[in-house]
């Protein structure tokens, strides 16, 4: 198939680009480099420096190029600035979203598969979350994010377009030999800062919390490989049906808590990270871990990798590319 990749130069994008290709697709990467890397692109993949919110422009390049398929990875995703930004996030986010869509209606594209967080929970009190659970956002990252998945509800039954929105827990990992991985500015998820602690680039990786209601009072999360999480949509490319609108968590189903994660990263680079407890950060749940059984039972997809693998891959990522890509 012929498929567009928004932000396909962004950590998770680039990985679904290499993905795609590897699977015999055409991929035509749409970006503005606003946060991506340019060098991230799979060489395989044609380049195109442009702002999928600009509708016109879309429209146009899908027709010239035949998109059939979109992946729409585009956004902001820091939850904190989401916060303090609401506006920057509505608009790169959702209003964006919209204008991509009815570039995609306009050129008769009719497939998407959609870029969704674990963020449009909320809070909830039980686990694993299952997709059934309330949508009830706490913060404008998750409250657009889920704003877009409403919006295509609706634009799924009005027209013939099919769609498949993924929600992502916590992405991690690099390819194996370290030739891809993750490059933020500024750099705020954990693995990422505790691998730089390890490595002696920052003095200590802080602990934001240690009292929370879990074993040993610190956040749980549940890590997936961005190698496994890009698989997933691989295969929701071919799941995208006309009239429906598809939803999947995609986790690995384990928590671990921050300190565990801390002491297994240990494990992996084999020496001390120091560590310091540190306030609560604002909006941190104290706990998210996805059941992802319905892709597994629609779609056959499963995690394959675990948090030691996704640990050693972040590692041989972050020895070779201490100041992550050269762009
Ligand atoms: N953490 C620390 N110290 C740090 C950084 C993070 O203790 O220096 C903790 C956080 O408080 C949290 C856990 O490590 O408990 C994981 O934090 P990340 O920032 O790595 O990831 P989040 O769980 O905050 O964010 C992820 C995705 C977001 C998504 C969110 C949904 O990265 O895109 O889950 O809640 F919105």
């Amino acid at each position: 198939m012929n498929i567009c990749v928004t932000g396909g130069a962004g950590y998770i994008g680039s990985f679904i680009v290499r993905q795609l290709v590897d699977a015999g697709h055409r991929v035509v990467v749409v970006d503005n480099l606003c946060k991506g890397h340019a060098s991230a692109v799979d060489a395989r993949a044609q380049f195109v420096l442009a702002d999928c919110g600009d509708r016109t422009a879309m429209a146009d390049l899908f027709r010239r190029q035949g998109v059939q398929a979109v992946v729409h990875m585009a956004a902001f995703s820091l939850v904190g600035e989401s916060v303090t930004e609401p506006g920057n996030y509505y608009r790169n986010n959702f209003v964006a979203s919209l204008s991509l869509i009815e570039a995609m209606l306009s050129a008769g594209v009719k497939r998407l598969v959609f870029s969704s967080t674990a963020a449009t929970y909320g809070e909830p009190a039980d686990q694993p979350i299952t997709e059934e659970f309330a949508t009830e956002p706490i913060n404008p990252y998750g409250r657009a994010k889920l704003m877009v998945e409403q919006a295509l509800a609706d634009f799924v039954q009005a027209f013939e377009i099919g769609a498949v929105s993924l929600r992502y827990f916590n992405v991690a990992g690099a390819l194996p030999d370290g030739s891809l991985g993750e490059d933020h500015d500024p750099e705020t998820h954990l693995i990422p800062l505790v691998l730089a602690a390890a490595a002696g680039r920052r003095d200590r990786i802080s602990i934001f919390g240690d009292d929370y209601p879990t074993p040993d009072g610190t956040c749980v999360r549940d890590y997936i490989h961005v190698l496994d999480l890009a698989d997933a949509h691989v295969r929701a490319i071919d799941a995208a049906q006309p009239g429906a609108l598809k939803v999947y968590n995609l986790g690995n189903g384990d928590g671990f808590s921050v300190r565990q994660v801390i002491e297994a990263a240990q494990g992996v680079v084999g020496r001390t990270i120091p560590t310091a407890v540190a306030p609560r950060r604002a909006g941190d749940p104290p706990v998210l871990v996805a059941s992802s059984a319905k892709i597994a039972r629609e779609l056959g997809w499963e995690p394959r990798r675990g948090l030691e693998q996704i640990l050693a891959d972040a590692w041989a990522w972050h020895r070779s590319h201490p100041d992550g890509y050269a762009d």
